[in-house]
């Protein structure tokens, strides 16, 4: 049934994730979920999404709105779809647009084909409609037209994100082995931790957990950072739904302090950290140190009740031993530390992570994949009782 006002998008988010994404999706507007697929979300929703989701969510990197969808299996179906489309409602005469082409499957044609036939497309349908030849800037253009071709589907639509929501604007520091912001906060959701229970992350490098978990705790929308949503330069932009979306997320900030701590054994990661913390407006609430995680039982009184983890995954062969001996030492700690405790985890090595959990008395509950990078790594959450 379609709901008066609602506008079909799509999302692109961590493959893997997805499940929490919708979720986070339908607690910040009202969704009707269309689709999955791997790193994709089809749903629609209020236009003010475009505004509540692109500063307020924290699991999605790109929102865009969908003009068309359709079948694909030869490069002019490209062509056929985009056209079929009125272009006028979404750039203006003098602007400038670019197409950005995605493809999953296997086809005879590459992305830059399809990007070549839908900008084609677009500029054809507008001259129709207008007489007026858009500008192309590939550069720097004021409307990303997105397609997405996966397998015999393609969809067409309008960037509102501009650069991924996963760049949040607070970092400083960049850690070598950072996690996407988007990951760390869906690991948060993953983990069953609410605002409020004591939460740590022993191998903290640059802290892009405990500021996500601090951001969370004080309801502060991580697209506050950013001033260069695309959606500031669509036609559509509509101030006025803007400022009431930017009013009502504000409205929901605290400042509070809550119980969120780091400890990374590297001084320069520290210091990174440290400065990210600061950055991000968030260091009166995350408290950062230099610390060994394999020896939490003699730096801690009592376990948080959440320990949310990104630990050296160890990529080559050469650094499987070393890995091994620290999540042992690391779950050994635990152990010594006593429950009850929920850990959550991101790794690339989860089978040497699980027998060390295993062996020292955690239960786990769940196993997901999920891509970070061009890695497929492991999510795991397990419980020491
Ligand atoms: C994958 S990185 C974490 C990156 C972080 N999540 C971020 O987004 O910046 C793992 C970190 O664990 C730290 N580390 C390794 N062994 C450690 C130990 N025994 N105790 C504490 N930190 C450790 C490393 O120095 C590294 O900074």
């Amino acid at each position: 049934m379609d709901v008066p006002g609602f506008r079909r998008f799509y999302a692109t988010v961590n493959p893997g994730l997805e499940d929490v994404a919708v979720r986070e999706i339908g607690s910040i507007v009202g969704l009707r979920l269309i689709e999955t697929y791997p790193g994709f979300i089809s749903f629609e929703a209020d236009e003010s999404a475009i505004y509540l989701l692109n500063l307020g969510s924290r699991t999605i990197h790109k929102l865009i709105l969908t003009l068309a969808e359709g079948r694909i299996t030869e490069l002019s179906d490209a062509y056929r779809v985009a056209r079929d489309v009125s272009y006028l409602e979404y750039i203006g005469r003098d602007q400038s647009f670019a197409v950005r082409a995605e493809r999953i499957g296997v086809h005879s044609f590459t992305s830059v084909d399809v990007a070549a036939q839908v900008g084609q497309a677009v500029i054809d349908s507008y001259r129709a409609e207008t007489g007026v030849r858009l500008k192309v800037d590939l550069r720097n253009p004021d409307v990303e037209v997105f397609c997405r071709v996966r397998e015999d589907r393609i969809w067409i639509g309008i960037n509102t994100s501009g650069e991924s929501l996963h760049k949040r604007g607070y970092r400083v520091y960049d850690h070598p082995a950072a996690l996407k912001p988007t990951i760390a906060a869906s690991m948060l959701m993953l983990a069953g931790w609410r605002p409020g229970d004591p939460i740590l992350d022993p191998m903290c490098g640059g802290a892009t957990i405990p500021i996500e978990a601090a951001l969370i705790s004080r309801g502060v929308p991580p697209g506050l950072y950013r001033r260069d949503h695309a959606f500031r330069r669509l036609i559509i932009f509509d101030r006025e739904s803007y400022e009431k979306s930017v009013e009502s997320l504000l409205s929901r900030i605290n400042k509070e302090v809550y119980p969120i701590r780091g400890l990374e054994i590297h001084p320069k990661h520290l210091r990174g950290g440290v400065l990210n913390a600061f950055s991000a407006g968030v260091l009166d609430t995350v408290d950062i140190r230099r610390g060994d995680a394999r020896r939490l039982h003699r730096i801690l009184r009592e376990p948080p009740s959440h320990i949310v983890v990104n630990p050296p995954y160890g990529r080559r062969s050469l650094d499987v031993r070393r890995v091994r001996r620290l999540y042992y030492g690391f779950a050994r700690s635990l152990k010594l530390l006593g429950g009850p405790l929920r850990l959550t985890a991101i790794t690339a090595a989860p089978n040497i992570f699980k027998g060390a959990l295993e062996k020292h008395g955690f239960t786990v509950i769940e196993d997901r994949v999920a891509k970070h990078g061009d890695l497929y790594t492991h999510i795991i959450v397990a419980a020491l009782e």
